[in-house]
């Protein structure tokens, strides 16, 4: 088959007033990426020549997160018909007409939709009749302020009349407009320079282009979809909705591709989780972005991961937490309120209880004991601690770095080390053992006196 040019504009220059936010709407995270990223995952799963997002001004983080794919700026927001003229530019073509090929319009803040519809909606251009329009519908269970589609009795599309436009009888149409579109973009430009903002809202509608288009002659269709992937997200409420959409997708994919969740709906995942196979992973546990976890790793409850990487066979948690840049080796154990950041803890090794590990590399083998401390900032630099292989670090051992401790040596608990230790010795910084025998008999009776003689004067 040959390849049929493909551009996609993504309209994201909305307010977001509904979100009571600082921030864009589109930049709002679902699994630990803004919902914009999700959109864009899914146009470069159906594969686009060129991809346009349309902001708002004043929205550079928008343009950072879409980068390298231009953004365009709709200055005033004039309406959907409008955000899709300001990429007018990049959708010229090379005679100046319009782009040579299909152009999708999508809404930055409906970010579910799957590929297969989009799929759906790029083919229907190419049915016998060659719609200039696919619009997309899905019936929900209140269609509401919903634009409706109208048909006609073959299926083809006639018009989309926005709600507050439309008659009884068209209010009492159930399949929606869920906004996106597949334009030819030979046609694009032309139709909506014809777009007037004669309606209710006074905007530029999009949708027009489908009367305008018939009045061209030309056909229109529609492609049907589900209304889980047109949710489009106005509201925190609506954002939480659409985030646990988004993990219970990304739950049943981890268990279809060999994971155990002991109770799956406790488990928050990242975009971009990566399990081996036959892990498993207990209650309550949270995967922030950048984690890969390798065969046959078992997490236990409450743990929180995040930029980390675990190999082979290791055990994590109950309640540990791996920072940005903890690397866990093959069959390593990190147990509770253990806490790792930018460290590798190699093969074999434990740290098992009430530890921080930061900045460091625990050798394999080695043996970290209960409330073991990595001293690695001085509240100005981070320095580095080295702890080498089968080295074994005392119970409450504060290592203060830079310092190295190297292979097979054993700390004392309880010590301060401030200076490297060598192979195989042992280091002790503990301060001498005293006992004074009876001392605790003696001194309890005469306090007892003591006692006894101020409460007879009071
Ligand atoms: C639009 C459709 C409606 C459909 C509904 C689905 C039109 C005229 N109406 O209405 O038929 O049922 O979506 O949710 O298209 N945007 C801009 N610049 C603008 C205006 C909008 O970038 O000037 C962007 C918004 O950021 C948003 C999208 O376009 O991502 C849709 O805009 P919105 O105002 O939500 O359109 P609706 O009134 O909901
Ligand atoms: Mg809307």
């Amino acid at each position: 088959m040959t390849h049929r040019p493909a551009a996609a504009v993504v309209l994201a220059a909305g307010l977001g007033t509904r979100m009571k936010s600082t921030r864009p709407k589109v930049m709002h995270p679902l699994a630990g990426r803004p919902m914009i990223g999700h959109l864009l995952a899914t146009l470069s799963e159906v594969g686009f020549d060129k991809i346009v997002i349309v902001v708002g001004p004043d929205t550079p983080s928008v343009a950072a997160a879409v980068a390298p794919h231009p953004t365009v700026i709709q200055t005033d927001r004039l309406g959907t018909g409008h955000a899709v003229l300001a990429a007018r530019e990049h959708l010229k073509g090379v005679d100046g007409v319009g782009f040579d090929g299909d152009v999708l319009i999508l809404f930055g803040d409906t970010p579910l939709v799957r590929a297969e519809t989009l799929r759906n909606m790029l083919a229907a251009r190419q049915s016998d009749d060659r719609p200039a329009v696919v619009g997309s519908g899905f019936r929900p269970a209140d269609p509401g302020a919903y634009g409706r589609l109208i048909v006609d009795k073959k299926g083809n599309l006639q018009a989309i009349v926005e709600a507050r436009e439309a008659t009884p009888e068209q209010l009492a149409v159930t399949l929606c407009n869920s906004g996106f579109m597949a334009v030819d973009g030979r046609r694009l430009l032309g139709l909506l320079d014809r777009v007037k903002n004669d309606n209710a809202k006074g905007e530029y509608y999009l949708t027009d282009i489908v009367r305008l288009a018939r009045a061209d002659g030309c056909a229109c269709a529609v492609v049907e979809g589900e209304e889980a992937e047109f949710l489009g997200i106005n509201s925190r409420a609506e954002l939480a909705e659409a985030e646990a959409r988004v993990q219970a997708g990304l739950r049943a994919r981890a268990m279809a591709a060999g994971a155990t969740l002991t109770d799956s709906a406790t488990v928050y995942f990242s975009h971009d989780t990566r399990l081996g196979k036959d892990v498993t992973v207990g209650p309550y546990v949270v995967f922030g972005p950048g984690v890969t976890i390798g065969d046959e790793v078992e997490i236990f409850s409450f743990c929180h991961i995040e930029e980390a990487t675990v190999a082979r066979g290791a055990r994590i948690g109950p309640f540990a937490r791996l920072r940005p840049g903890a690397e866990i080796g093959i069959e390593a154990h990190i147990g509770n309120f253990v806490e790792i950041k930018n460290a590798r803890i190699e093969a074999g090794a434990k740290a098992n209880h009430l530890s921080y590990i930061g900045d460091a590399r625990v050798g394999a083998g080695a043996n970290i004991g209960a409330g073991t401390i990595t001293c690695n900032y001085d509240g100005f630099f981070k320095s580095h601690t080295d702890i080498g292989a089968n080295a074994f670090i005392g119970s409450n051992t504060a290592l203060v770095a830079p310092v190295k401790v190297a292979d097979g040596a054993i700390v004392g608990a309880g010590s301060v080390i401030t200076r490297d230790v060598s192979a195989d010795a042992l280091a002790l910084t503990r301060g001498p053992h005293e006992e004074k025998p009876g001392w605790a008999a003696r001194f309890r009776t005469a306090k007892s006196a003591e006692k006894a003689k101020t409460k007879k004067k009071g």
